[in-house]
């Protein structure tokens, strides 16, 4: 069996996920394909790199990544890092040999997306994004069903990602409202995620027409202030613009002739964290919500109209990741979609195969396509159309 040295930057949100994620995959999915030896956890803020270390039980830490490529110990990399790093964090891990998994979005822009994705083609390493959404059993099942014709031709799909926690214009500036850091907004932190499945289940957006809004443009600078948390007073140092979306909305039609909506949004009251689909075609319908993440709500024309309703199927055994669980309904949340991505990310490793993976870096660029073209159509108000060609 390999051995993979697991290196992780960022011991930020993501790197409690990841951990828990990594810790599972051997529990969850027996005999695991590789041996998971976790390296060295790296982050710049050096109480986080120690604490880090500590909690999530790596067997050193740095604060600076290019530690990790002075040796053959890490053979694998983690990024989970702000936006604007993963592109040079990627570059270098691939230019020392690494298998790199990514978190999304890939890149701040298509272009940089793409130069990611060639490096890692022509070094012939394992890449990964970390769209995990689509690793769901809901999601997987519904794009079973599409496959199979059970919803006929499909005419509409709705894809919703919206949550709450930037409404108070007092919670404090961050990497996530920094162009510079950021890329975009709740466009590429949530959308993306939305986008990703719906190209996962509908094939390659042609076309889109949008409309980003930020609803507070500037706010306190308050450094080590929380997420969302108003700071204290005396930790408030200035003002920063805000120069990303707290909301996009789009009219989106994909290759196939399938039309839709895309929206993401952090101004959304009583929403923390809701991600949506819905596909309409002409044999049935389905719906999911992540707020019930074990269950899919489908119906079918052949119901007939003295049966017809939305009726709701829960996801066990003999449905997508029916092996994590032996029972109906216990469960496949936030870490175990993680793990998920994890055991394709390892079987890709221990079989030598970029293919295996959940999500790679040319979805990733997919998606890093479509939200470039939001944001343009946005900004000059005319449908704005994806190259499809790459
Ligand atoms: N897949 C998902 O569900 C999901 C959810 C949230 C975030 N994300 C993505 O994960 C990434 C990280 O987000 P997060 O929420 O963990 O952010 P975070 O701010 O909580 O953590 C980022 C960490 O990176 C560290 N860092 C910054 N610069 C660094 C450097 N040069 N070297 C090493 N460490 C550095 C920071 O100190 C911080 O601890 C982002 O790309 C984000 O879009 C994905």
């Amino acid at each position: 069996m390999k051995n993979v040295g697991l290196s992780m930057i960022g011991g930020g949100f993501m790197g409690k996920l990841h951990t828990l994620a990594i810790q599972s995959y051997p529990v969850y999915y027996y005999p695991p394909a590789v041996n998971v030896f976790k390296e060295c956890v790296v982050d710049v803020n050096p109480a986080v790199a120690e604490m880090s270390k500590i909690r999530y039980g790596f067997e050193r830490s740095t604060t600076d990544y290019h530690d990790l490529f002075e040796d053959d110990k890490t053979t694998a990399v983690v990024v989970a890092t702000p936006n604007f790093l993963h592109k040079p964090i990627v570059l270098d891990a691939i230019k020392a040999g690494k298998n790199v998994f990514c978190e999304k979005p890939l890149a701040m822009t298509a272009d940089d997306a793409w130069e990611m994705y060639e490096a890692a083609q022509k070094a012939g390493v394992i890449h990964a994004v970390g769209h995990n959404n689509r690793a769901l059993s809901g999601i997987r099942f519904i794009k079973k069903m599409i496959d199979e014709g059970k919803f006929g031709k499909i005419y509409s799909i709705q894809m919703r990602y919206i949550q709450s926690w930037g409404m108070d214009p007092e919670a404090p500036m961050q990497w996530r409202f920094d162009a510079s850091k950021a890329g975009t907004g709740t466009l590429g932190d949530t959308g993306s995620h939305a986008l990703d499945i719906g190209r996962y289940l509908l094939g390659n957006i042609k076309r889109v027409s949008s409309l980003n809004s930020t609803f507070v443009k500037e706010r306190n600078v308050a450094a080590g202030a929380l997420l969302s948390k108003v700071p204290d007073k005396d930790q408030i140092t200035g003002r920063q613009k805000v120069d990303v979306d707290d909301d996009t909305k789009s009219v989106v039609e994909f290759e196939s002739g399938v039309t839709g909506f895309l929206w993401s949004s952090r101004f959304c009251i009583g929403q923390e964290d809701t991600l949506d689909i819905e596909i309409y075609g002409s044999e049935g319908a389905a719906k999911f919500s992540r707020e019930r993440p074990n269950e899919v709500q489908v119906v079918f024309k052949s119901d007939g109209d003295e049966l017809r309703g939305f009726r709701t199927i829960k996801m066990g055994p003999a449905h997508p990741n029916g092996e994590l669980w032996p029972m109906a309904d216990l469960g496949v949340g936030y870490v175990e979609q993680k793990c998920v991505e994890y055991k394709a990310f390892f079987d890709a490793i221990a079989n030598d195969d970029p293919s295996l993976v959940s999500c790679s870096f040319y979805d990733g660029f997919k998606v890093c396509q479509v939200v470039d073209a939001i944001k343009k159509s946005s900004e000059t108000g005319n449908w704005e159309y994806i190259d499809n060609t790459k």
